[in-house]
């Protein structure tokens, strides 16, 4: 959501920040601004739309001179989209302005007060209601005045401020939405995340909640919003500059689906030991031969990798397993004491759901897992037990390198806990483990073979409606490859049980509609190609996808075909989903869309 990032240095604040900008639109936005101090006042330039207009607009920063700085990428929730409504956002007498990320719950009543005491505002914002608070507390020090006005704020929110009469400064806030510091050799920042900032420097902070960093060119102080000083960690992140480039593909999507055999590889390496999955450093043994349920807990795509590992787990260890989105667990009652382990997915660790969810399943009494892929988020700071993927950063808003790196770590939870609990063969287990090592390798096969996926997507671009069908794992894959569809192309699609579709979507279907059919698991294939059959006979297209061994015989219900390596039934869904992401792809590379920032959507969405 939101993007912030603040410079305060020896150099121009506002090419900096802008760049900084840039690295953060890939978390979605509507409309971007700068507040940049030149040592007397504080000036504003802001707009609606993409950055490539803010920088017009500001003659690429030029307009606004100074070395210390604001800056803000929104994605709107109060207030619709207007150069009005975007960040910064100034108090009255123009001596504050601050960005913001999250959402003020308390705003309403803030605003009152601060009208009834003669405060004038200019935008429907919870923003604005914040840096006139800070104002209307500034009696010569910024840092008493944030500190005040963060024991009134409530809600989840990261604040960037800066204050005319304190030009060299600049102050960060954070509660429930993530903020990070960092130490640059020619001046100091802080972002939403560390994507802003790599260019400069990879020594960062976390901010905790409820916490506040006075950032100057000098150095960087850290205080309670009681204003005890507090002394904060460096750590070193591991991400380095070309990983935020696209590499020389033509989309960040692009780049991360190619990318996948070689992050699944560094997911996976570090727990296959002696060829087994070796988990007992997170979970120990003892305690999963005392587990009575697992609940996977996730947002969207995260969710869908939840859907496929239940029926892994399940059919490997025998443990019941719910998957419940996060926005649901938290407010379901769920039925969770100790001997219930939470696992929660999530790629960028600070979707609000999730993080709610967690703290909810811990709460409860219940061993929590994240499964994350940013480090330091704060999904894998507040877990009892964390894996992190190592997909790297992940740009493009539709997830392609986080869902597999998540889906190999599923699998190695399902082997661990099914070797534990004593419920698989060691046959089964050893084979497992042996088309595991080779996964990256079978991944890269069949990425090598896009052309005929770039064929049939230039043969369907144009269908406005589909369905995605399967049994089992199929089905679960669906969900993903219909989500994926419909982020980026902006066509309509379903995912559906194919043993549902007669209970009354098949109403739906008419001639020449296309609809995928993924029959990979081979117990059920005949089922689902009679649901093929079914919809074929009221004039559906068909295609098909399946193992080579299956071909020619799924080849009988379908039109046309996609085929990946014969697997073991665990592994197809991790094979089969670069198709449907390949397809995708395509899909809206021929409609012309935005495929790494598709409209209204934010790749980490830190609000509920
Ligand atoms: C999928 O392509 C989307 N980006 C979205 O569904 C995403 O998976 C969801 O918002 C959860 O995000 P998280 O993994 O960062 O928690």
């Amino acid at each position: 959501m939101c993007g912030i990032v603040g410079f305060t240095g020896k150099q121009q604040a506002a090419p900096i920040l802008l760049e900084g900008l840039e690295k953060l639109e890939y978390r979605g936005y509507d409309s971007a601004g700068l507040a940049i101090s030149d040592g007397e006042r504080v000036n504003v330039v802001k707009c609606m739309g993409r950055l490539a207009a803010l920088r017009e607009k500001s003659n690429n920063g030029k307009s606004v001179a100074g070395c210390v700085g604001i800056g803000h990428t929104r994605w709107a929730t109060h207030g619709r989209p207007s150069d009005e409504n975007s960040h910064p956002h100034v108090s009255e007498n123009g001596r504050i302005a601050i960005v913001h990320n999250g959402i003020i719950e308390n705003y309403a009543q803030i605003k009152e007060m601060l009208i009834n005491r003669g405060r004038v505002f200019k935008s429907e914002t919870d923003t604005e209601v914040a840096a006139q608070l800070i104002d209307y507390y500034y009696e010569g020090s910024i840092l008493e005045a944030v500190a005040k006005a963060s024991r009134e704020l409530e809600g989840s929110y990261a604040l960037g401020i800066i204050c005319a009469d304190e030009p060299e400064t600049i102050v960060g806030l954070k509660s429930h939405a993530p903020l990070i510091v960092a130490y640059g050799e020619e001046g100091n920042f802080f972002a939403s995340d560390v994507m802003a900032v790599v260019k400069y420097t990879k020594t960062v902070s976390y901010l905790e909640d409820d916490e506040i960093a006075v950032v100057t060119d000098k150095d960087i102080k850290f205080y309670t919003s009681f204003l005890d000083e507090i002394k904060k960690e460096k750590v070193t992140v591991d991400w380095d500059i070309s990983s935020t480039d696209k590499g020389g593909y033509e989309h960040y999507m692009f780049k991360e689906i190619m990318e996948q055999p070689e992050a699944v590889k560094r997911t996976i390496a570090p727990y296959i030991i002696d060829g087994r999955a070796e988990l007992s450093s997170v979970l120990d043994k003892a305690y999963i031969n005392s587990l009575s349920r697992i609940y996977i807990v996730a947002c969207g795509s995260s969710y869908h990798v939840g859907v496929i590992a239940k029926y892994n787990i399940e059919k490997l260890a025998r443990v019941p397993v719910e998957v419940v989105l996060a926005s649901e667990f938290r407010y379901c009652d769920p039925i969770v004491d100790k001997s219930t382990l939470v696992i929660c997915i999530s790629q960028s660790g600070e979707t609000a759901d999730t993080l709610e969810a967690q703290n909810e399943a811990k709460r409860l009494g219940a061993l929590t897992l994240a499964i994350v892929n940013v480090e330091g988020s704060s999904i894998a700071k507040s877990a009892d037990k964390v894996i992190y993927t190592k997909a790297g950063p992940e740009i493009a808003v539709a997830t392609t390198k986080a869902y597999s790196t998540q889906l190999a770590v599923t699998i190695l939870i399902a082997l661990y806990v099914a070797e534990c609990r004593g419920t698989i063969a060691a046959e089964e287990y050893a084979e497992i483990m042996r088309q595991l090592d080779v996964l990256p390798v079978t991944l890269e096969k069949i990425l090598a073979d896009k052309a005929n996926i770039q064929r049939l997507a230039y043969q369907h671009f144009n269908n406005e409606d589909l369905f995605f069908i399967g049994r089992n794992i199929d089905y679960a894959l669906s969900l993903e490859g219909s989500l994926k569809l419909k982020e980026i192309s902006y066509i309509h699609s379903e995912a559906y049980p194919a043993g549902e579709l007669k209970h009354g979507t098949i109403s739906l279907v008419v001639d020449n509609m296309l609809v995928i059919a993924v029959a990979s698991y081979g117990k059920l294939v005949d089922k689902t190609l009679s649901n093929a059959l079914e919809v074929k006979a009221r004039g559906a297209h068909v295609m098909g996808i399946t193992t080579d061994s299956l071909r020619s015989h799924v080849e009988k219900a379908t039109d046309e075909i996609i085929t990946i390596p014969d697997a073991h039934d665990v592994l197809l869904p991790s094979l089969a989903v670069l198709p449907l992401q390949l397809f995708a792809y395509y899909v809206a590379l021929y409609r012309g869309c935005d495929i790494d920032k598709p409209r209204n959507l934010a790749k980490s969405v830190t609000v509920e």
